[in-house]
């Protein structure tokens, strides 16, 4: 079985002693592709430097709504194209709104405006994106039904109601799922899971992040993603085997890797 682990963060120093080790347990676990996401321009173009490393790795470039002041920086748009032309990157990510971090109106008028001008640069570059939103669904789903026709994407570590989810999967964007799919309390999770159309799902770990049961509390990496898979097979009562073609297939379409 193969999967991909579609988000997680390995530019995280968490990671800078056993990357190879990390890669390494991966592959064994059947994990043999993990799109790595920078969420500043120093961790982006660490991502593009990581993903020309190795083979198994490829990178998203983008700034979090957590870190806006990034793009104060003079050229910020231009730096972002500039990485984003590299081979191995295979989105715009992550980038999106985060009013649970942030709850100042003005700076989260900055974050609309931030993820707006990021959208466009998927647009122009056509790449797909990858999405974080936190409490600012509302707002998000605006944005995206505004800006996003022609360009695909995920919403990662999906965290909304199954009604979003659904707005979510009309517009031809997917939903990614972590670790929390696998935690005693893990709310309205699994209905989604239950409800959603098989190939509008992605799996990921967002490590360091997150980790998934049985690993909770402790570091998160790729190789955990197949937990993720394990939970959506027993909820969906579907095999592993479906799990893993389906899911690494929607991976392979949404971000071009083969
Ligand atoms: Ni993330």
């Amino acid at each position: 079985m193969i999967f991909v682990d579609t988000h997680c963060h390995l530019n995280d120093e968490q990671f800078s002693d056993d990357l190879n080790e990390v890669i390494e347990r991966a592959k064994k676990n059947g994990v043999r592709r993990i799109i790595n996401f920078g969420a500043k321009f120093s961790d982006s173009k660490l991502a593009v430097e990581l993903a020309n490393e190795n083979e198994e790795l490829f990178a998203g470039v983008g700034i979090h709504p957590e870190e806006i002041d990034e793009f104060k920086i003079e050229n910020a748009e231009e730096k972002l194209i500039e990485l984003a032309q590299n081979k191995k990157v295979v989105a715009i990510g992550e980038i999106g709104l985060d009013y649970h971090w942030e709850k100042d109106i003005e700076r989260q008028e900055i974050q609309k405006k931030i993820f707006v001008r990021q959208l466009d640069i998927a647009c122009q570059l056509n790449l797909p994106v990858c999405i974080h939103e936190r409490d600012a669904h509302g707002d998000a789903l605006k944005i995206l039904k505004a800006e996003t026709k022609n360009i695909r994407g995920v919403l990662h570590c999906f965290s909304g109601s199954l009604e979003m989810a659904k707005e979510i999967w009309k517009m031809n964007f997917l939903i990614g799922i972590d670790g929390p799919l696998t935690f005693k309390n893990s709310a309205k999770l699994p209905e989604i899971v239950k409800a959603a159309p098989l190939e509008m799902i992605l799996i990921e770990t967002d490590a360091p992040y997150l980790a998934p049961t049985p690993y909770r509390g402790k570091r998160n990496e790729p190789a955990f993603v197949v937990e993720v898979a394990k939970k959506i097979a027993e909820i969906r009562g579907e095999s592993l085997e479906k799990i893993a073609e389906i899911t690494t297939r929607n991976a392979e379409n949404l971000y071009s890797i083969r």
